[in-house]
């Protein structure tokens, strides 16, 4: 199994009072290891999938994502960027539990093809990315052309779109360009919607098999809806969980899917083991496995 994506610095910011703009506010402040590609791994090495991961990051963290990763038994193949810090990304959570994003890519932006050593293709089955890779101009190439030495290998690949704002950016249409062919899509449902315009999002996830086979669409506390291209149609409820921090989610979803896929279960086994992951990440501080 291998993941190629983001390395992040997670800096989480819980004010502790109302917001004084212009001003200091008492505030939780916690760092985390994260970004979406590398939460992935991770939670697929907790789950004892053997996992290559692949990315950049700065010089400033990158022997820290090296280990962090390896204690969840992630095989990290981590560029060092030498000129970039690596990626960061402050989250502030705010008192209605909705998070806001600052986003600095850094050495993400600088992945390249040279980073994609040809050994870390041995005994894989999958491959994952997030939309990440492709919405960045810069590592665009890299999705694209990782994607089509998968296909070479006869690799199975899966997609996570990851953030509706920057599908609505990039354009249903190049984004459907770009992962036409995929076996799996991840969207959540307000992708799905930003991808197809329908706002039901079974019907979203049938429209989305004429461009990738299998078409999960995660909504959320609702559980998820899966489609096939060969008609299979399924549905089930989330997993009954104590949220505390919902960051993570989906990747837990994507690493529960994938396991269950690369161990040979059938759809419904996907499907469960992906909302059995994702309710333990909502159970967890920042995007990680314990
Ligand atoms: N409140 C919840 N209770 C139980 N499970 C949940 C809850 N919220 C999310 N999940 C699980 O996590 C999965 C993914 O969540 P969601 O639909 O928010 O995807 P996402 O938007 O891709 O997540 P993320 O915010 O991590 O990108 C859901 O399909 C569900 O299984
Ligand atoms: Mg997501």
């Amino acid at each position: 199994m291998l993941v190629l994506g983001d390395v992040v610095d997670d800096l989480l910011v819980r004010p502790l009072t109302a917001v004084t703009p212009a001003s200091d506010t008492r505030a939780e402040i916690r760092h985390r290891p994260g970004g979406s590609g590398a939460n992935v791994a991770a939670w697929l090495g907790a789950l004892g999938v053997d996992v290559t991961f692949v990315g950049r990051a700065g010089h400033n963290s990158a022997g820290e994502h090296v280990s962090t990763l390896q204690r969840h038994g992630v095989d990290p193949r981590i560029a060092v960027d030498r000129e970039r810090m690596t990626a960061s990304i402050v989250l502030v959570l705010d008192e209605q539990g909705e998070r806001t994003m600052y986003v600095d890519r850094s050495a993400n932006t600088g992945l390249t093809m040279r980073d994609i050593p040809d050994d870390v293709w041995r005994d894989v089955a999958v491959l994952h990315l997030t939309g990440y890779t492709f919405f960045d101009p810069a590592t665009r190439p890299v999705a694209l052309g990782v994607i089509a030495a998968a296909r070479r290998r006869h690799v199975a690949v899966s997609v996570d779109p990851s953030s509706a704002a920057y599908l609505r950016e990039a354009g249903a249409d190049a984004f459907r360009d770009w992962v036409a062919g995929v076996d799996v899509l991840l969207p959540n449902s307000v992708e799905a919607t930003v991808l197809t315009g329908l706002s039901d999002a079974d019907a979203a996830a049938e429209q989305l098999t004429a461009s990738c086979a299998t078409v999960a669409v995660k909504l959320g506390g609702g559980g998820a809806v899966v489609r096939t291209s060969d008609g299979q149609q399924l549905q089930a409820a989330a997993v009954l969980a104590d949220v505390r921090d919902s960051t993570g989610a989906g990747d837990g979803f994507a690493a529960g899917w994938i396991a269950a896929w690369v161990r040979g279960d059938d759809l419904a086994g996907r499907l469960a083991a992906g909302l059995e992951v994702s309710a333990r990440a909502v159970t967890v501080l920042g995007g990680r496995p314990h």
